[in-house]
């Protein structure tokens, strides 16, 4: 975590973390269930080199969808997998679990051709465009908004393995 967010000041966006002691408040929160928060690691040999993490809303079956991968693991279509297989699970396409949501949603900027490339191969569909909700370096940057529901095609992009520290559902 500290590594990834040290290594691309964009990981600001994600999150305050600077040390040991926020890194871990992160993580926390980020799998809160309290507040209907789950997260999955991408682990590669035994270490975590991105974040595939779902906010959710019990009440509607709903969830915020949103992934990071550390800068010196980028490239290589990691994420798309990644999010492909967390996506497919938390809608009930998963091998042999169902995280129990009904539908998803992100957004990224405009200009993050790659996260858009990534929703897509998770089987988002773009709803909407927010125009210029973030001020960003000075300029004002446009928002692309995405979802995918329960019934819609699942992603058919390679799949990774999942496994659940605990029992993780939103039903
Ligand atoms: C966004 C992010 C996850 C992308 O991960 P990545 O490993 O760099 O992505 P990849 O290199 O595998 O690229 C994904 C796809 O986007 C394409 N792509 C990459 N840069 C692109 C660009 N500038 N223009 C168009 N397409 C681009 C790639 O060709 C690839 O397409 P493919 O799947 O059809 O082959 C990563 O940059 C990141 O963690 N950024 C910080 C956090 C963030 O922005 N998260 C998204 C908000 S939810």
């Amino acid at each position: 975590m500290l590594s990834a967010f040290a290594a691309d000041p964009e990981m600001s966006r994600q999150g305050d973390v600077t040390d040991l002691e926020s890194a871990e408040a992160y993580i926390r929160q980020l799998t809160d269930r309290s507040q209907d928060n789950l997260a999955f690691a991408v682990v590669d040999r035994g270490r975590c080199v991105g974040v595939v993490a779902i906010n959710g809303s019990r009440q509607h079956q709903l969830g915020w969808f949103f992934y990071w991968v550390h800068p010196g693991t980028r490239g290589r279509g990691v994420m798309s997998q990644a999010a492909a297989t967390v996506a497919n699970w938390a809608l009930g396409h998963g091998e042999d679990d169902d995280g129990g949501f009904y539908r998803l949603e992100l957004g990224h900027r405009e200009n993050n051709p790659a996260s858009g490339r990534i929703a897509a191969a998770a089987g988002f569909l773009q709803e909407g465009l927010e125009r210029e909700k973030f001020e960003v370096g000075g300029e004002r940057v446009d928002v692309l908004t995405y979802g995918r529901l329960r019934s819609d095609p699942p992603a058919v992009v390679g799949h990774l393995p999942l496994r659940c520290q605990q029992e993780v559902t939103c039903s």
